[in-house]
């Protein structure tokens, strides 16, 4: 079945609801392999994921790794959270006194996340529910009656690629952003502006094949309402394992990323030296702000004024030291790198991921 056209907003909201509120019904019943791509979990993030309701992690139809670092007493809002397998695994590692929310369009969805709210806070040892699930459309943010300038941090799996209006939604997740804030998600890509035939496909759509964005419009369109220059932080193979859905999309390659778009003050920062301090959950040793930056405890680094920016100004401040530029080192700030998944998979020698497929064994 097609859409009339790919911008009909209202078929294609309509048509994925059904996709994940009647049709599927685990993560195995996507034709495609979004649960196995994506980065790997580091330990900490695992350990979370794995204390987690087994009814929510088998409805988990993310295809990423959407836990940044430094979550503690974070408030955090989540795009499209589905069964809230994200917005638990952040639960816990933002704590008692941290707040996660999650939004989704599809009522479903939404009951089976509401069912395990108090489950959740007995498992991680907290009096009450840190965790909100609301019922709304990521590209209506403002209409959710929460004040801009909200949230630490936004995140979200799978999802702006079924979105008919990206822009919207980027623009909504800034407003809700404080300033130092970011959105760390993840999501399908396209090497290429894809043709309509293949964003009017209904079975493609919903599988995230059909809205996907060309990487290089999704750098536009944060740029365009005021983020900073995204970061990638990962890509793997968007692997298809349907031979249909193959036929369809012949020609067109995915991938899976997860970019990191800052929120940050106008006025710019210069070029500086830091020392990562060491210490953060996860990083204890290195802590890697994208594929490119990592900074080893106690080394310092020349940045660039972005990365000063991205560093001075958000919640990673306190981890680092700042120091002028060395004299005689002016030239030697790191520049930034391709911002390209399909370059960065095909230059990198991916391992296999598991991403965080279904293996809990809570009950
Ligand atoms: C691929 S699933 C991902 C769910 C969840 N992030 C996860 O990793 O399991 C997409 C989810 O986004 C929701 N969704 C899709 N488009 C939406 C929109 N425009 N507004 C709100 N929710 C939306 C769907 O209802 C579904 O729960």
């Amino acid at each position: 079945m097609s859409f009339s056209k790919p911008t009909d907003s209202k078929a294609i909201i309509d048509g994925v609801k059904e996709f994940y509120g009647k049709q599927l019904t685990k993560s195995e019943d996507l034709k495609t392999g979004a649960c196995s791509s994506g980065s790997r979990p580091p330990k900490y993030a695992q350990d979370a994921i794995d204390l987690i309701h087994k009814e929510v992690v088998s409805k988990y139809y993310g295809c990423g790794l959407v836990i940044p670092q430094c979550l503690t007493d974070m408030k955090i809002l989540d795009l499209g959270s589905g069964s809230g397998r994200d917005v638990y695994a952040l639960s816990k590692l933002v704590g008692k006194n941290g707040h996660v929310t999650g939004v989704d369009m599809t009522d479903e969805q939404l009951d089976v996340a509401r069912k395990y709210m108090n489950y959740h806070a007995d498992k991680f040892g907290y009096e009450k529910p840190n965790v909100a699930f609301v019922q709304g459309y990521i590209e209506k943010l403002l209409e959710l009656g929460i004040p801009e300038g909200t949230f630490d941090i936004i995140v979200s799996n799978c999802v702006v690629n079924l979105s008919t209006d990206k822009k919207a939604v980027l623009q909504g997740a800034y407003s809700l952003l404080k300033e130092g804030g970011e959105l760390y998600f993840s999501d399908v890509y396209a090497d290429s502006d894809l043709p309509e035939k293949i964003r009017r496909l209904k079975v493609l759509w919903g599988e995230g094949l059909g809205g996907a964005l060309w990487w290089q419009d999704l750098i536009k369109i944060a740029e365009n309402v005021g983020f900073a220059t995204p970061r990638l932080v990962n890509a793997t193979q968007f692997p298809i394992t349907n031979n249909e859905l193959k036929k369809l999309v012949e020609g067109h390659q995915y991938v899976s990323a997860e970019y990191r778009l800052f929120k940050l003050p106008a006025k710019p920062s210069s070029p500086c030296q830091v020392i990562y301090k060491g210490g953060v959950l996860g990083s204890e040793e290195t802590f890697q702000l994208d594929y490119r930056r990592q900074f080893k405890k106690n080394e310092p680094v020349n940045v660039d004024e972005q990365t000063a920016n991205i560093l001075q100004n958000t919640r990673f401040a306190d981890w680092f030291i700042f120091n002028p530029l060395p004299d005689n080192q002016t030239q030697e700030v790191d520049k930034d790198g391709s911002l390209d998944p399909f370059l960065y998979i095909a230059t990198k020698d991916i391992k296999a991921p598991n991403g965080g497929c279904p293996s809990a064994e809570a009950d």
